[in-house]
């Protein structure tokens, strides 16, 4: 084995467990951006949609996290809820890779569309959809998605919702 290659940490994609609910809090909440749901919410996703969601893990830690769905309403479709990366994974072409990684799980082999709801403010995040509409060589459609209004009494930013596809599947 090579030098460089010992020192290369081994990045992995496999589906969440029940046993990775905690880490999935705690990477969303660590991120300072998204805004953590209950740690309740993290172990629903990480069992009963477990097929749908993706981590990320170089060298037995968790450096990555999508947080994603099949919504019941129009299922050709995943929702994808939060994506996040560890701060001192960010800029290496992580995130971008898990959506690829995520579309190609067994459970969303049949996804025709990828969506988000997107802050526009959020520059990484915007960037990170058109990023990946690109190299599926497919459209990112934007569209108004949550208004503020939407949200009630509290402050919050718009959520655009971002739609990529229709994505080329393996027949
Ligand atoms: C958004 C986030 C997931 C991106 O993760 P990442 O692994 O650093 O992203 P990637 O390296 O795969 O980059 C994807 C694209 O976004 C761009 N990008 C990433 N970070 C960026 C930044 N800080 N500023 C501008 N562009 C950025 C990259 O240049 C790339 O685009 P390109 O292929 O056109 O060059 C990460 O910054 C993060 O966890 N942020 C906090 C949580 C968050 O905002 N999540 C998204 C809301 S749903």
């Amino acid at each position: 084995m090579t030098a460089a290659a010992r020192k290369a940490p081994e990045l992995s994609f496999r589906s969440p467990t029940v046993d990775d609910g905690a880490a999935m809090y705690q990477l969303v909440k660590d991120s300072k951006v998204l805004e953590p749901n209950t740690r309740y919410a993290y172990l629903l996703l990480s069992t009963h949609f477990a097929g749908n969601c993706l981590l990320a893990e170089q060298d037995g830690e968790v450096v990555g996290c999508v947080a994603a769905y099949r919504p019941p309403s129009h299922p050709d479709a995943i929702f994808v809820w939060q994506i996040g990366v560890r701060e001192d994974a960010r800029g290496q072409g992580l995130a971008k890779r898990m959506l690829h990684a995520l579309i190609d799980r067994p459970a969303n082999a049949d996804v025709r569309f990828l969506e988000a709801t997107v802050d526009p403010g959020n520059e990484p995040s915007c960037r990170l959809f058109r990023a990946f509409a690109r190299e599926q060589g497919v459209p990112c459609d934007v569209s108004p998605g949550f208004t503020p209004e939407h949200f009630g009494p509290a402050e919050h930013p718009p959520e655009d919702l971002h739609r990529i596809g229709p994505l080329r599947r393996e027949p």
